[in-house]
């Protein structure tokens, strides 16, 4: 099984995709760490708490991240996630476990080093966790198998979801993302380009019914798929975080090709733009991923089955 860090700013579609991850049974969660982004940090620690409980996963361990971005100040998604960021949907959970003690970024390093040439890190938050652990320990990019981030996007002009041409985790924390791409690593980047033609409706979730996590799906996502409403007519909600997720499982479900991309960290109008040189315009060797197609419906498929269980 494939060894993996899952870090998380749970956020409804983080929280599908823990639940997505660990019941797949193909991966192996050394731990789930913690960022602040959509929500405080707080928030975050206690619906990822929430959300493995709910899943009754008590030895996954939960390591507490960066309480903010590296320079920019922290801005949050309550309009998508709603007042605690899983749509009040865990209120009454009264949580039995609490978080380890170890700061992420260190669990991040320690873990690179014991299972050197092995470890996936899948990064669907803002990357400030895996910045602040290339800072103190620069050797990280190359003991990695590899990263996947969920984040920006390349060829959707004007379609992103913070600023017409940036997404939401990189522009979280732009220079963050900016150290991540240029550190090395294998970064593979989930990006709107592909998330975006992976929505869970409604009529999916109705599928579920009767299954265990059908009142925490529908009740989670409801804010989610009120604002997808208004925003792109769909009763739905984007499998941003669960795609990425989805990326470790199965390669086959993106299709990639590797160019030279980089981050936007001075322009007001283009804060946290991921900017692709799809035509080698600066010369310089290709260092991320990018996705160009996704199965959309194969995906989707797949995601409904893994979580529908009894
Ligand atoms: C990303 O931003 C967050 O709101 C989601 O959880 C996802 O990781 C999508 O832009
Ligand atoms: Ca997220």
């Amino acid at each position: 099984m494939r060894k993996v860090i899952l870090d998380v700013d749970t956020g409804v579609d983080d929280a599908l995709a823990i639940l997505y991850g660990l019941e797949s049974k193909q991966l192996e969660f050394l731990g789930i760490t913690t960022v602040n982004g959509n929500v405080p940090l707080d928030m975050v620690n206690s619906n990822t708490l929430k959300v493995l409980q709910l899943a009754g996963r008590d030895d996954v361990k939960v390591y507490p991240g960066a309480e903010s971005p590296l320079i920019r100040e922290a801005e949050h998604e309550f309009m998508v996630h709603g007042t605690d960021g899983i749509g009040n949907a865990l209120d009454d959970v009264t949580l039995e476990k609490e978080l380890d003690n170890q700061f992420a970024p260190d669990f991040i390093i320690e873990s690179a080093r014991r299972h050197r040439g092995e470890l996936t890190l899948i990064m669907v938050g803002p990357l400030t966790n895996l910045a602040l652990a290339l800072k103190k320990e620069p050797r990280l990019a190359g003991w990695l198998d590899e990263v996947i981030v969920m984040g920006g996007l390349v060829s959707l002009a004007g379609k992103g979801n913070s600023l017409p041409n940036s997404e939401f985790n990189i522009y979280a924390d732009a220079e963050a993302a900016r150290i991540v791409f240029h550190s090395g690593a294998e970064v593979t980047l989930v990006s709107l380009d592909v998330t975006h033609q992976t929505f869970l409706t409604i009529d999916h979730i109705e599928t579920m019914k009767g299954t265990k996590y059908y009142n925490f799906v529908k009740q989670s996502t409801d804010v989610f798929r009120n604002f997808s409403m208004q925003r792109y007519n769909i009763n739905g909600c984007a499998l941003h975080d669960p795609l990425t997720v989805g990326f470790a499982i199965d390669k086959e479900f993106l299709e990639t090709e590797k160019y030279f991309v980089d981050v936007e960290t001075v322009s007001p109008l283009g804060y946290g733009q991921t900017i692709c040189d799809f035509r080698n315009l600066w010369k310089k060797e290709p260092n991320v991923n990018i996705c160009l197609n996704v199965d959309g419906e194969g995906f989707v498929k797949h995601f409904l089955e893994t979580i529908s269980v009894d």
